[in-house]
């Protein structure tokens, strides 16, 4: 038996082909990725599908390299939330630019919106007059992206800015400039593209929001 790849560009799905060749259009199989309808009762309501989305970040993409085109522009993903936004945000981009990465935890109280930071991956690169677009997720309190920027920044880069596929206002403890978003939503547990509960559902391919009973 053998395997091939749908065209699609939005989604790919691996199929199985009977005896096609490997690299034929196959007709396309919606059963593999997770959607909303896999999450059953644990999600409540989905709250950016996964075409707003699409279409959102090649917005952000035209905006941010019509800003940045010809500069020493560095992409940095916080580990893990952003690798959604990151990986379809990059592959919108016009034109290349390199990424790196940084991983943290919270430190002492271990909830996130201490705002305490301890960096358990650092950059790779030295950032020195870069500029430096911080790729996340979510703008939650603000504490997290607030602490990082000023790390940053005090690396000598050029300049440091924001991009965030979801931003919750109505939670927010510490204001951030965040300089391209994607979403502003409600202060609800979201999920998916990236987002977790427990490490669960970052590959729900929406956002939506998580059902109490879940997490009660
Ligand atoms: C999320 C998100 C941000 C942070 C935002 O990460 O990716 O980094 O929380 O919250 P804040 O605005 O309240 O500081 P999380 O700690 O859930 O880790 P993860 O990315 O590994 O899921």
């Amino acid at each position: 038996m053998g395997e091939c790849w749908s065209q699609r560009p939005v989604r790919l799905n691996r199929q199985a082909c009977n005896g096609a060749d490997p690299l034929a259009t196959c007709t396309e199989s919606q059963g593999d990725a997770v959607d909303a309808a896999d999450m059953g009762a644990d999600l409540e309501r989905v709250l950016v599908t996964e075409e707003e989305i699409r279409l959102r970040i090649a917005e952000l993409a035209v905006d941010i390299w019509g800003d940045y085109e010809g500069k020493d522009l560095l992409l940095v993903g916080v580990l893990k939330g952003a690798v959604m936004v990151m990986s379809d945000l990059m592959r919108a981009l016009p034109g290349t630019a390199p990424m790196d990465w940084m991983a943290i935890s919270s430190y002492g109280s271990g909830t996130k919106s201490s705002g305490v930071v301890r960096i358990l991956k650092d950059l790779d690169t030295d950032i020195t007059d870069k500029h430096v677009l911080i790729v996340e997720d979510i703008v939650d309190s603000g504490l997290t992206l607030s602490w990082i920027r000023a790390n940053l920044e005090s690396r000598s880069a050029a300049s440091v800015e924001i991009v965030t596929l979801l931003r919750k206002p109505e939670a927010a403890k510490v204001e951030v400039d965040v300089k391209y978003v994607g979403f502003d939503i409600p202060n609800e547990f979201v999920v998916g593209y990236g987002l977790d509960y427990a490490e669960k559902y970052r590959n729900l391919r929406d956002v939506g929001t998580l059902a109490p009973h879940v997490y009660t």
